[in-house]
């Protein structure tokens, strides 16, 4: 994900500009550069790959004395990671780097590029540079033709634009992605987006609120919202970066689990309209002669896939196999052309993972891999890449690169679906629809956390979790489970919940804990009767359901959906707050779990 600072001041602008990208680094990043603004000129410099690259180019770069400066990490979104695309953009007289997405660039670069305006990058945000400067060029002042800018963008946008036209300011806005204002007893001016790059920097800061556009320089914050100025308010700036970096929350894999529906919305940015899913990604890939679908994974990735298995047979009507990498290695696969080889990965270097893709390779089959790692050596294997967008993911254990997972393979299943013909439009409507609620489903309710926060004292001990459930929520039970093992070391299982009777319920009695994933939309009755035969056994019963449930000792009440994934992503968060609440209780390392690691590259 991508990363911004900028300054205003008489110090070596350079220094805080790449001490700051450097803080941000561990978002993830595959270019990065700055642009100073001093004396009337402007230098750029820009590299892909690691920031050293970018600190060499610069190296016989100084700029003491009063002047202005602007830098970003580019994660790749629209266009390659090269140095073309890299921020900050250029116009003619002026420099912009952007985090987010602008929806509507397309539209804006037409209309630019009649005008014969040419562009440089494959970005969605060069356009805010040129369309900024045709406003400047048509007689508006610097300060009209930002405004105008703005109100045109559609999107996610965290935005700083520095312009020869006015050299003492710096303009920015602020929509769904994070922007701060600092400043510090020197009056020296900063941005960034996200605490940490300003700590030892800044003492007080402003963090910007979505809609919030204005310009700032040594002198004057002006900050504006539809129009209107506002008065800042600036607060102290807190000294701990590890704790900046988890922006409050006391593990990694909380604030993880609560960034969820933002990292969702990015995965989805671009790629729904209202009509039909755009996944630009794929248009060089002929799926004419694709008629089934063979997915391989490790641990948690594997769940994703089986998740989605349920979404290619039930909705875009395609045969989908899912297999264990390191299984599928050494069966001696019956490989078929016919068939797409996917391939499921949070880091990409996934050793099991890695090897089936070269398999696939091999033996000629067309290979797509989700991955969260632009430039990973499966990415860089499989045919083409879907990219997940999490953003890096520090907690060992895994919570948003899952949900990512997940949400591109529906929108890959739905994208397949419309291209088989398998589904109509009133289906996609409704898909799109579902898919779209999402985000307002993964924000995490204050008084869910609170319970689980209660109810966890209750399960630190007893013989084991069986985690059940039926359908896509068979899936969502060896998650939850295997987030609970990771984290807790508590002996924890998942079962499709049918199949308790032939085995596991030999296991049940009072010190056996039951997690019950009992949705609405699927299969209600029969996971009830499941739930009623382990509760008549004694068993100790959470239940997990937008339905009361007499039976249940413990009972968390889910809000009504229409549509099962709701239910998914809903069921999904409470199991992952509740592995991380009994794991805190226990004392245990949330973010770094014993004997395990973030990146499995031996098999
Ligand atoms: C669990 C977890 C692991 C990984 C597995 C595959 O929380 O993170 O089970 O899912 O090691 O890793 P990737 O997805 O990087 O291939």
């Amino acid at each position: 994900m991508c990363g911004i600072v900028g300054y205003i001041g008489a110090n070596e602008k350079k220094e805080f500009l790449l001490n700051g990208l450097k803080e941000l680094e561990y978002r993830g990043y595959d270019s990065a550069g700055i642009a100073v603004l001093k004396d009337g000129n402007i230098s750029a410099f820009k590299a892909t790959g690691k920031l050293d690259n970018l600190k060499n180019k610069t190296e016989n770069f100084n700029s003491i004395g009063f002047g202005l400066g602007i830098g970003h990490t580019r994660w790749a979104t629209h266009g390659k990671p090269t140095e073309i695309n890299a921020h900050p953009h250029q116009g003619e007289y002026s420099y912009v780097i952007h985090n987010g997405i602008i929806e509507n660039y397309k539209e804006i670069k037409e209309e630019l590029q009649k005008d014969g305006i040419k562009f440089l990058s494959q970005t969605d945000t060069e356009v805010i540079v040129h369309q900024f400067e045709k406003y400047i060029n048509s007689g508006l002042s610097a300060q009209d033709a930002f405004t105008k800018t703005i109100a045109m963008l559609q999107g996610a946008y965290a935005i700083l634009l520095i312009t020869k036209d006015q050299p003492d300011t710096i303009f920015f806005a602020k929509n769904a992605v994070p922007l701060i204002v600092g400043k510090n007893s020197e009056n020296d001016k900063f941005f960034a987006s996200s605490d940490s790059p300003l700590i030892g920097y800044a003492n007080e800061v402003v963090y910007l609120e979505d809609g919030e556009y204005g310009w700032l320089s040594k002198e004057e914050l002006c900050l504006c919202k539809e129009d209107v100025c506002i008065n800042p308010s600036f607060k102290p700036l807190g000294k701990d970066k590890i704790y900046a970096q988890k922006e409050g929350y006391r593990f990694f894999m909380e604030k993880e689990i609560y960034e969820q529906s933002v990292v969702v919305s990015e995965t989805l940015m671009g790629r729904v309209n209202d009509e039909n899913i755009e996944l630009d990604e794929l248009k060089d890939i002929d799926f004419d002669n694709i008629e089934a679908i063979k997915i391989c994974a490790c641990g948690t990735s594997y769940h994703a896939a089986l998740t989605s298995a349920y979404l290619f047979e039930r909705i875009s009507k395609i045969r989908c196999e899912v297999e264990i990498a390191s299984e599928f290695r050494y069966k001696e696969p019956l490989l078929d052309k016919k068939t797409l080889f996917i391939v499921i990965s949070q880091s990409g270097e996934t050793a099991d993972t890695l090897e089936t893709l070269k398999m696939a390779k091999k033996a000629g089959m067309k290979t797509l891999a989700i991955c969260n790692v632009d430039n990973s050596s499966i990415v860089r294997l499989a045919d083409a890449t879907l990219l997940t967008r999490a953003g890096i993911e520090k907690g060992v254990a895994s919570t948003k690169a899952f949900a990512t997972q997940i949400i591109t393979l529906w929108l890959f299943v739905l994208f397949l679906g419309r291209k088989k013909g398998t589904i109509n439009s009133d289906k996609m409507q409704s898909e799109i629809k579902a898919i779209l609620h999402i985000p307002s489903v993964l924000h995490v309710k204050d008084n869910i956390h609170e319970k689980l926060k209660r109810l966890s004292k209750r399960y630190l001990h007893g013989h084991g979790f069986f985690f059940i459930g039926r359908d896509i929520f068979f899936p969502l039970a060896l998650e939850g489970a295997l987030k609970l093992k990771e984290i807790s070391y508590l002996h924890a299982e998942g079962y499709p919940a049918g199949e308790m009777k032939h085995g596991p319920i030999a296991l049940a009695d009072s010190e056996l804990f039951t997690v019950a994933l009992m949705p609405r939309t699927i299969l209600y009755d029969k996971t009830k009767s499941n739930v009623e035969e382990l509760s008549a056994r004694d068993a100790t019963i959470l239940a997990i359901s937008p339905e009361e449930f007499e039976l249940a000792d413990d009972f968390i009440k889910t809000s009504k959906q229409d549509h099962p994934m709701g239910e998914f992503f809903e069921m999904m968060i409470i199991t992952q707050l509740l592995a991380l609440e009994i794991s805190i209780r226990l004392g245990n390392d949330v973010d770094m779990p014993r004997n395990l690691a973030k990146s499995v590259t031996v098999e």
